[in-house]
């Protein structure tokens, strides 16, 4: 068995995977989420505290499985440097302890292994990835074999949702709210300006539907109920015409057979059948994790890492490092 750790962000997470069989033994989770809403976004520091406390608590609960492990996976990057430390010191301990090898994730394969939970991972597939830190078309070949098609300039797909309740005092994480909300509104009283929409570049830009949603914000102010829901529907309608524009693009070039979407973002409906669409224009099949692995999980991490296993791709528990961006995925 491999016991994981995830930390990257605001959800403590730990998950106990039958390597032979990628059967999930033991899960859970504890998402900070109630306490980063106060501040409208995630505290690094007040995350690194909250990980410190129910890390250890999670991990008293898999006490159990503890004498049958043959690894520890910790995600090591990308993600917040203070908040992965915690999950790599409990690793560094675990390792050190019992005398287990260390499987190092990245946190961006660990989504793409959201898809293959208890299940045989296939490749190739062609795989967007929308979470809170990240906008990428990846083409995925094989666990070592992954090309960035196309990224984000400035801010992430899902960072623009949380950015968008903000400034409308919605709350945090804001893209279930603002899902929610764009449910009830016009999506065309207020004109969005869809990013690089004239441009050849097969590249993600969120930071121009950021300031026209300020500025609507601004002009409407104090915003009533149904300007809310207008604005939330009108951003939700230009944010995801450029994805699928600029992934429209990247289909006539590669024809995918396979396309998934992976990512705390990819539990938006209107995403999925946003891309349900395209696939079904492409003849190609979409891939999805089940909700609850769409957002950050030991459970991907655990199931990355018995790939990782079979390769025999450790880290040393003096050496493993932590870092907040990642170059390559791999
Ligand atoms: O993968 P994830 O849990 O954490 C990161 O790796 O960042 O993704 C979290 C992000 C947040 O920005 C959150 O607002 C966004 O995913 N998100 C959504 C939805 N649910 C979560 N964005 C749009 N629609 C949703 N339903
Ligand atoms: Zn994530």
């Amino acid at each position: 068995m491999i016991l994981s750790i995830e930390s990257s962000c605001d959800d403590s997470s730990i998950a106990v995977t039958e390597i032979a069989t990628k059967k999930l033994l033991f899960h859970r989770k504890i998402s900070q989420e109630a306490e980063h809403a106060k501040y409208g976004g995630v505290v690094p520091e007040l995350a690194s505290r909250l990980h410190a406390v129910d890390l250890p608590r999670l991990l008293e609960e898999a006490k159990p499985f503890l004498d049958d492990l043959q690894a520890v996976a910790v995600t090591n990057e990308p993600g917040l440097s203070v908040t992965l430390l915690e999950g790599v010191a409990m690793a560094q301990s675990l390792s050190i302890a019992r005398g287990l090898p260390i499987i190092a994730v990245n946190h961006l394969k660990a989504h793409i292994y959201s898809l293959f939970i208890e299940k045989e991972a296939t490749f190739p597939m062609l795989v967007l990835l929308i979470s809170g830190g990240h906008t990428m078309v990846l083409d995925v070949k094989g666990f070592d074999e992954i090309e960035i098609l196309a990224t984000t300039m400035d801010d992430s797909f899902g960072e623009s949702f949380d950015k968008t309740a903000k400034m409308m005092g919605l709350g945090y994480p804001g893209g279930p709210i603002v899902e929610k909300l764009a449910e009830k509104g016009d999506p065309d009283r207020f004109a969005m300006p869809i990013p690089l929409q004239h441009s050849p570049k097969i590249a993600f830009s969120y930071s121009g539907i950021k300031n026209a949603v300020r500025l609507l914000v601004e002009k409407h102010r104090p915003l009533d109920e149904k300007t809310k829901a207008d604005i939330a529907a009108a951003f939700q309608k230009a944010a995801i015409a450029h994805l699928l524009q600029k992934t429209r693009k990247i289909f006539q070039q590669k024809r995918p057979k396979d396309f998934a979407i992976v990512g705390g973002a990819s539990a938006n409906m209107a995403v999925r059948k946003a891309f349900a669409d395209l696939c079904a224009q492409y003849d190609c099949t979409l891939h999805l994790a089940d909700l609850k692995y769409c957002s950050d999980n030991a459970a991907m991490v655990g199931r990355c890492a018995i790939d990782a296993f079979y390769l025999e791709r450790f880290a040393d528990a003096l050496t493993i490092r932590v870092s907040p961006r990642t170059d390559k995925i791999f």
